[in-house]
């Protein structure tokens, strides 16, 4: 423990003090040196003007979002008609060569705490795999390793962690040997933590000696791979493009040529995905114009109108959904933390276990603090050129993200066996269901032997005939 922190209380007390954050050395008499010293540390790395702004603006005196006029983003829809079938094989053709040529590393977000799932441990270690119980890192990991043997390249694999669960999800990769990627295939880095206050804007505290942290949000990526000097790695190995997924998604397409290919023919910043709203008030994020920017607007802040609203042909006029897939050129990256721009902190209400006056250990049913988070689609105002994508839900989004209901591990390996058997009816084979339509065996197939639904055709022999559960790997 370095204790010559120690030497800086009188100053860093009176930067708390004036910060209103004084009640932080309530405990200090109680502590021991190595307790003082580590207080010290964590109340000295606090951004106090910034984190003043953020009580003053959201908290204390929230103002209320301007209303933005909303208008529907342009969108590349699924292809129907021939050109349109024709352009998106020219982008596969684009986004191929780019794979092969090793210019794309895929990211994934995985600092969330998973509170909704109630699963200990890191979310892509959740088991979903309908027959192996594989977790949703082996699918992504094995994924990585087709497109190894499919384009060449080592692609590798960048994981953002949260301090929370860093620790935990190395652990996890070094006792699964990294899921076949090697050590040297995979990339660790960890986002960065803000304090939650209370909502007179007080720092919690965790305990006597600890500030009440929280993950700064996915937008915290792009402040976090700069610092960790992941971008010069990027650099080094000649890597231009990211391909940005989250860790619930078990149907991600980890590296998909379409999307590169469409994205970087566009000379596009920063990309992201959407699939159709199935009803008004489904919890994803809508894509849209807001004064002429692209951005997304959350499920909570769309207003009912637009939430309701109808376009000419009857269907959701904001049917967009984000799915939380992007592309991210590397040198916009640089290009933000080179003109300074941050992105912007929402608040969020959340249950924060806290001490409070009496030296109490809180663990509240209600709400009783904000955290501020960063979301990465803010940076979509900033982004050149970018483009949004229509997929099929059915083929690409499946987020795990409550224990049970809708987006639960249920749900997940059941969108993932019906792709599974969508594949397989394509390849001609008969796939059993009952009465209600609902598969009669379970169906599992690894990426390793087919990676999309192409390869599948070509592999699944016609004639194979399924008499129980199938599983091909
Ligand atoms: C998110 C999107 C929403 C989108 C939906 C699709 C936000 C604010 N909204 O909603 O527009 O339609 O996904 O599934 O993101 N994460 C971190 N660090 C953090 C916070 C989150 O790595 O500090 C990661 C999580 O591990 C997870 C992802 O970000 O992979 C999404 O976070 P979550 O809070 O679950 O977002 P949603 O509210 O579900």
């Amino acid at each position: 423990m370095d204790t010559k922190i120690l030497a800086r209380e009188e100053e860093i007390r009176r930067g708390a003090e004036e910060a209103g954050q004084g009640h932080l050395f309530a405990w200090w008499p109680e502590l021991d040196l190595a307790q003082r010293a580590n207080l010290l540390e964590q109340i000295d790395s606090i951004d106090f003007p910034l984190l003043q702004t953020l009580i003053e603006g959201l908290v204390l005196h929230p103002f209320p979002e301007d209303a933005a006029a909303l208008e529907p983003a342009p969108i590349i829809p699924v292809p129907r008609t021939d050109i349109e079938k024709r352009e998106h094989r020219i982008a596969r053709e684009r986004g191929e060569a780019l794979l092969r040529d090793g210019k794309v590393a895929p990211l994934v977000v995985a600092g969330g705490q998973g509170t909704r799932l109630g699963f200990q441990g890191p979310k892509g270690a959740f088991p979903v795999g309908p027959l192996t119980n594989k977790c949703l890192f082996a699918f992504f990991a094995e994924r990585i390793l087709a497109a190894r043997r499919r384009y060449g390249p080592a692609f590798p694999w960048i994981i953002m962690t949260s301090p929370a669960n860093d620790a935990a999800t190395r652990d996890f990769f070094a006792e699964n040997d990294f899921f076949g990627l090697g050590p040297d295939g995979v990339h660790f880095f960890v986002q960065g933590t803000m304090p939650a206050v209370d909502k007179q804007g007080k720092i919690l505290l965790a305990s006597r000696h600890k500030i009440a942290r929280s993950p700064d949000g996915h937008g915290g990526t792009l402040r976090a791979l700069d610092r960790s000097r992941l971008l010069d790695l990027l650099a080094s190995r000649g890597i231009e493009e990211i391909s940005y997924f989250q860790v619930d998604n078990v149907l991600a397409k980890v590296l998909d040529p379409v999307f590169i290919g469409y994205h970087a023919s566009a000379g596009a910043e920063m990309s992201s995905k959407v699939v159709r709203k199935t009803y008004p008030q489904e919890k994803v994020g809508i894509i849209g114009l807001r004064n002429g920017r692209l951005g997304v607007i959350e499920y909570s802040d769309l207003d009912e109108k637009d939430m309701e609203a109808r376009g000419p042909d009857g269907g959701l006029k904001y049917w967009a959904g984000n799915i939380a897939m992007h592309m991210i050129h590397v040198a916009f990256v640089r290009r933000l933390h080179e003109a300074g721009i941050r992105l912007p902190f929402h608040r969020a209400d959340k249950k924060v276990p806290f001490l409070d006056n009496e030296g109490r250990h809180i663990e509240p049913e209600h709400p009783n603090a904000i955290k501020f988070e960063s979301f990465i689609f803010d940076a979509l105002g900033y982004a050149n050129n970018p483009v949004t994508l229509e997929v099929r839900r059915e083929e690409e989004f499946s987020p795990l993200k409550n224990a049970t209901g809708a987006n639960s591990p249920e749900t997940a390996r059941r969108d993932l066996m019906e792709l599974f058997a969508s594949w397989l009816h394509d390849a001609g084979v008969k796939v059993p269901r009952d009465k209600e339509g609902s598969l009669a065996v379970k169906l599992e197939i690894s990426p390793l032997y087919a990676l999309d639904r192409e390869e599948a055709m070509r592999k699944i022999p016609p004639g194979l005939s399924i008499a129980g559960d199938l599983l091909l790997q």
